[in-house]
């Protein structure tokens, strides 16, 4: 029987692998010129890392975590998000003491058992941003610039972006317990789960995709109109700051993001192109993360960006596969000889190039340079060899030339710079 993937588990295959490089490499370039550095965390992670960071009442870790116990007996989980991760990471290695404030950027896979459909997978790639050890609300408009203007850079349009506060230890209880209060009322429209999570978190009713639950909730206080006046004055210096780079948003009273750890500012960038799964990317502020994880008292603000998603809405007119630069084509034994030696010396150069390794006639062999799409053909035939020449198709425009054999390395070189 053939062996297939496991649903929700994508291969990425030739043809979408230059989209995926492209946004990778965007992402490189914008966020180490904000000052970011790359970190590579584990894919595998001690399970209380993410029960404790994430909230043991999430969805995340009451339902989608890939957790398995290990031959010697210990709790693990493959990662269903990089931020718990990399705040382990800081407090392990102790980042802060070279200097308290970090910015670093993660790529990669993260796993969730969630039902698969479109633009929802049990292993999806996050880019991830996080900044360690600041709590001044303008890096909150900082990396949401950032975020904005990578989303930009690779083609993004129609995106809006929009903003809520969550509050902070202090004034988040008194919102939760009138969150509470209401939706105790209204308990007779809750789903199974959302009658417990009232008691446990009702925070997360919030999440519950539930018709009546959403119904429930649609009239429900809103944090914002709970927070404290130190929580207030942060959130208007994020929309000061926000307003300052250029930025437009809208306020979401009913986002509350579904991972416990968030305190003060939530931040999701949604595209209307997408359907159902419209959230291309989500962040915001968790201020008490490190103190569940590690008992440091460090703020943290970050987002990750759904890779899938965000390749998704890709303009589709853009080319981003890589063809190859040239083709050889070469037509006898001692034209081979000297095909083999030239692609080895394109290649040592970095010049995308193709051979034929069949002997086949020139005819298929330029069937299969079109197929593939390549820039020039070289034809090395007998008779031009005899003369130390050979034939350069643009195929293109379908010009020919013939050029020495000895300018072939230079003549080429100029012709595919920029290509
Ligand atoms: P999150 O909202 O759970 O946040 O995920 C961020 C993004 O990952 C989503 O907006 C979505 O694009 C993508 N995503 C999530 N689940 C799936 C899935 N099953 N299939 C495909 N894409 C998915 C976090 O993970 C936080 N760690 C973000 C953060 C960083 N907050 C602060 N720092």
């Amino acid at each position: 029987m053939e062996i297939k993937a496991i649903r929700g588990f994508n291969d990425i295959l030739p043809d979408e692998i230059g989209k995926w490089q492209f946004v990778e490499d965007t992402a490189r370039e914008v966020f180490e010129g904000f000052g970011f550095s790359e970190i590579r965390i584990p894919i595998i992670e001690r399970t209380e890392l993410f029960s404790r960071g994430i909230g043991e009442v999430t969805d995340i870790v009451e339902k989608e975590m890939y957790t398995f116990t290990d031959k010697s007996g210990n709790s693990l989980t493959l990662r269903p998000e990089a931020t718990a991760s990399i705040a382990r990471a800081y407090i392990e290695h102790q980042l802060y003491t070279f200097d308290p404030v970090a910015k670093l950027y993660c790529i990669g896979p993260m796993f969730r058992y969630e039902k698969p459909q479109k633009g929802r997978y049990r292993q999806f790639y996050q880019i991830d941003a996080e900044v360690f050890g600041v709590e001044n609300p303008m890096v909150d408009a900082e990396i949401i610039l950032m975020l904005i203007h990578f989303l930009k850079k690779v083609g993004l349009e129609k995106l809006e972006l929009q903003i809520n506060s969550l509050g902070c230890r202090a004034c988040r209880p008194r919102y939760r317990e009138e969150l509470k209060n209401f939706l105790t009322k209204r308990s007779f429209q809750l789903c199974e789960d959302c009658q417990r999570r009232l008691h446990t978190n009702p925070l997360r009713i919030f999440d519950c995709k539930v018709e009546t639950c959403q119904e429930a909730i649609a009239d429900a206080p809103r944090v914002v109109d709970y927070i404290c006046d130190e929580c207030h004055k942060h959130f208007n210096k994020v929309k000061e700051y926000l307003g300052m780079a250029g930025l437009t948003f809208i306020l979401n009273p009913r986002m509350v993001r579904g991972l416990d750890y968030y305190t003060r500012t939530a931040f999701e960038v949604v595209s209307y192109q997408l359907g159902a799964q419209n959230a291309v990317t989500g962040g915001g502020r968790y201020d008490n993360l490190f103190q569940e994880i590690g008992g440091l008292d460090v703020p943290g603000i970050g987002f990750a960006i759904g890779m899938e998603r965000l390749i998704s809405l890709l303009p589709k007119e853009k080319e981003f596969f890589r063809y190859p630069h040239l083709f050889v084509a070469a037509l006898s034994e001692e034209a081979y000889r000297e095909a083999y030696q030239l692609v080895n010396q394109l290649h040592l150069q970095g010049i995308r190039t193709e051979l034929d390794y069949e002997g086949k006639s020139l005819k298929s062999q330029m069937r299969r340079a079109n197929k593939l799409k390549a820039r020039y053909v070289l034809i090395l035939g007998e008779e031009e060899l005899k003369r130390g020449r050979a034939a350069l198709r643009n195929m293109e425009d379908k010009s020919q030339e013939e050029i020495p054999i000895s300018d072939i390395l230079n003549v080429i070189k100029g012709k595919v710079k920029g290509v």
